[in-house]
């Protein structure tokens, strides 16, 4: 059993406890993002492809309910539920479902206990969430033992060395000098041992992985995405994007920096 800072439960809630937080990491990354699949519309075409009509949806860790929301649009569920374990996220989910004017029970609850009926939904989707979890193989289990016979789920993740070129950076400017050998976020379920770990539980249909490619203009564009990822040590002082910019000029370069990653997306079904 693998354990890191980010499958932690206090450390868990604290790192999704403001929407708001998670929104500026994501917005500095899609804002650098070159080159890649859209993730979102993967998940939805790969839920799609597999799904009934009108199936019954289940979602798994639905953070801000970006993918939620693709869901909705694109499955016309006859039902819909989303389960995370930050009542900040289910409250913005329930707040932009209300916008849209779908229909979307948020459930609060612990993905390793799903708060949900076996065999009562046709399709599960957890992207980008089952490495904060020691045991992602309980949390596959769950998922199959929610879905109906031939239902289908989807899973996503990254790969375990996500981002090291940032790692280096902090290191060889001396600003974190262990970001690399801290853990990855991404450890306990990754590219490389996901297909693995969804096969104890599902059969497993696919296995996709796409490059991603990020490139920040500068370095205030990069410290506005560093700042507010958990793995980073700062310097107190160095907790905005603008001093912690300026402090990487006065070390090094600036120039435009760039940053890659393995997005992986796996299908499966549940077994007879
Ligand atoms: C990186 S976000 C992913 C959000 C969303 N799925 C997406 O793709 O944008 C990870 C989500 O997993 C949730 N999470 C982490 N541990 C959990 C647990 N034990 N049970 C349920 N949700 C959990 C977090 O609250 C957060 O919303």
């Amino acid at each position: 059993m693998t354990s890191t800072p980010f499958t932690d439960p206090d450390t868990v809630a604290a790192l999704y406890a403001d929407a708001a937080r998670t929104q500026q990491r994501t917005g500095a990354l899609l804002t650098a993002k070159t080159g890649g699949d859209d993730a979102t519309a993967t998940i939805v075409d790969l839920a799609a492809r597999h799904a009934q009509d009108r199936p019954r949806v289940c979602e798994i860790g639905c953070g801000r309910g970006t993918v939620t929301l693709a869901l909705a649009e694109a499955l016309a569920p006859s039902c819909q539920t989303v389960v995370d374990l930050s009542a900040a996220f289910l409250a913005t989910v329930a707040r932009r479902v209300a916008e849209t004017g779908f229909a979307v029970n948020t459930v609060r609850g612990d993905f390793h206990h799903l708060p949900l009926p076996e065999a009562g939904c046709d399709v599960a989707v957890a992207a980008f969430c089952l490495y904060h979890s020691t045991r992602p193989a309980d949390v596959v289990a769950e998922i199959a033992r929610c879905l109906a016979p031939g239902g289908l789920a989807v899973l996503a993740t990254k790969s375990v060395d996500s981002y090291h070129e940032i790692d280096h950076l902090m290191v060889d400017t001396g600003l974190d000098p262990h970001a690399t050998t801290r853990s990855s976020l991404y450890a306990t379920f990754h590219s490389g041992n996901s297909a693995d770990i969804a096969a104890t539980g599902l059969e497993v249909a696919e296995v996709i992985h796409r490059d991603h490619t990020f490139r920040f203009t500068d370095f205030y564009h990069l410290a506005s995405y560093v700042v507010t990822v958990p793995k980073y040590v700062l310097p107190q002082q160095m907790t905005n994007p603008r001093d912690l910019a300026a402090e990487l000029r006065r070390r090094t370069r600036d120039r435009p920096f760039t940053a890659t990653s393995t997005v992986t997306y796996i299908t499966g079904s549940s077994r007879p």
